[in-house]
C-alpha cells in the first residue's frame, strides 16, 4: 500500500483493503506469544490526538502503536490549551515540531482529519469524524466478519441509527467491497435511502430478508439534533434485540456484531452479551491486529536523515 493517511474507505481500493486484513493475520497470531512486541516502528513516534471520548479505539491504537514498538503520546484534550481556544491549526502546528511519524485523531467535525493530513507530512488516521467516517471500525469489522465467512455473499443486517452513523458508513462500504451483501433497519427517519443497499423499517420485514449477521449500532444521542423515536424503550421495541428477537437469533444461529459501546436495554437485551455467537469482545481485540497493519502499511513523507 503507497497510501500515506487512511481518511475512509470509500476511497480504498478492495485489494487495499485486502493488504491491510491480511497483514492483521500476523499480527494477531502475535498475541498468543507471550512476548507480543516486534520492533516494525521502533523510534517511530505515534500522536493519539482525540477531541471526543473513546474507549476502544483509543486504547486499541495505544496497544497496537506499542506492540509495533512505537512511542506513543496521547494529546490530553481536556487538560490542553484547546480548553483556553487555541486551534487545530495551532495546536498542529505546535505537535508538528514534536515530528510526529503518525497522527492518530478523532473530532466531531467532518473532514478535520484530512485537513490536518494536507498540513503535515505524518500519516493522519482518521479515528471517527462527525458522521464522516471510521475506516479502522470498518476494517476491524471486515477483518472479524471475514473470520467467521470467508467466502463472500453472506448477508449482513445493520440496524439503527444510519444516518447519524460514521461507523454504518465505513462498516457498510467496506462489506460490499469485500462482496457482502447489507441491508439498513431502522426507523424511517434514520435510515437514508442507498443505491445498491436494501432499506427495511420493520424488523419482522429484515428478519424476512434472512441476515447471516446482525450488526446494531449504537444509538448516538449526542449527534442528534431532533428526536426520531418517541423514548429509548420505544426504540429497544421496535428496533432493538428484545428476549423475544434474542430467542430467535439464538434459535438460528445468527452472529451479534456491535462496535461498542453497547447501551443496555436500547440496542440489546442483556442476555445478548453472553451469547457464544456474540462477536463484540472478538471485534475489539481484532481491532489491535488491524490498527497494527494500518499502522506498519501507511507510509508518511516526512524528510528526515535516517540513521
Ligand atoms: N467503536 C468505537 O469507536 O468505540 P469508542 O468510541 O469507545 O472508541
Amino acid at each position: 500500500m503507497v497510501r500515506k493517511d487512511l481518511l475512509d474507505l470509500a476511497s480504498l481500493e478492495r485489494q487495499e483493503v485486502e493488504e491491510i486484513l491480511d497483514q492483521a493475520i500476523p499480527f494477531k497470531d502475535l498475541f498468543q506469544r507471550s512476548v507480543k512486541k516486534v520492533p516494525a516502528l521502533k523510534g517511530k513516534t505515534v500522536l493519539m490526538l482525540f477531541y471526543e471520548p473513546s474507549t476502544r479505539t483509543l486504547s486499541s491504537f495505544e496497544v497496537a502503536a506499542k506492540r509495533l514498538s512505537a512511542d506513543v503520546t496521547v494529546f490530553d484534550v481536556p487538560h490542553s490549551s484547546v480548553v483556553k481556544g487555541e486551534s487545530v491549526k495551532d495546536t498542529i502546528d505546535t505537535l508538528q515540531a514534536m515530528q510526529a511519524d503518525y497522527i492518530v485523531v478523532r473530532h466531531q467535525m467532518p473532514g478535520l482529519p484530512g485537513r490536518i493530513a494536507r498540513m503535515t507530512g505524518a500519516s493522519v488516521v482518521s479515528a471517527g469524524d462527525g458522521a464522516h467516517a471510521h475506516p479502522t471500525q470498518g476494517l476491524l469489522d471486515a477483518f472479524t466478519l471475514r473470520e467467521i465467512y470467508p467466502e463472500s455473499g453472506k448477508k449482513v443486517l445493520i440496524v439503527g441509527d444510519i444516518r447519524h452513523s460514521r461507523v454504518a458508513r465505513s462498516t457498510s462500504t467496506v462489506f460490499r467491497k469485500l462482496g457482502y451483501e447489507v441491508a439498513f433497519l431502522g426507523p424511517g427517519s434514520l435510515v437514508p435511502d442507498v443505491p445498491g443497499i436494501k432499506r427495511f423499517t420493520s424488523f419482522d420485514e429484515a428478519w424476512r430478508w434472512n441476515p447471516d449477521v446482525v450488526y446494531l449500532l449504537r444509538v448516538q444521542k449526542e449527534r442528534q439534533g431532533a428526536q426520531y423515536y418517541p423514548s429509548v424503550g420505544e426504540y429497544h421495541k421496535l428496533y432493538g434485540v428484545t428476549e423475544e428477537r434474542f430467542r430467535l437469533i439464538a434459535d438460528e444461529g445468527k452472529w451479534v456484531m456491535h462496535p461498542g459501546p453497547v447501551n443496555r436495554g436500547v440496542e440489546l437485551c442483556d442476555a445478548v452479551m453472553d451469547y457464544e455467537r456474540t462477536l463484540i469482545n472478538r471485534q475489539v481485540e481484532n481491532g489491535i491486529a488491524v490498527r497494527m497493519a494500518v499502522l506498519y502499511l501507511l507510509k508518511p513523507k516526512l524528510a528526515r536523515m535516517e540513521s
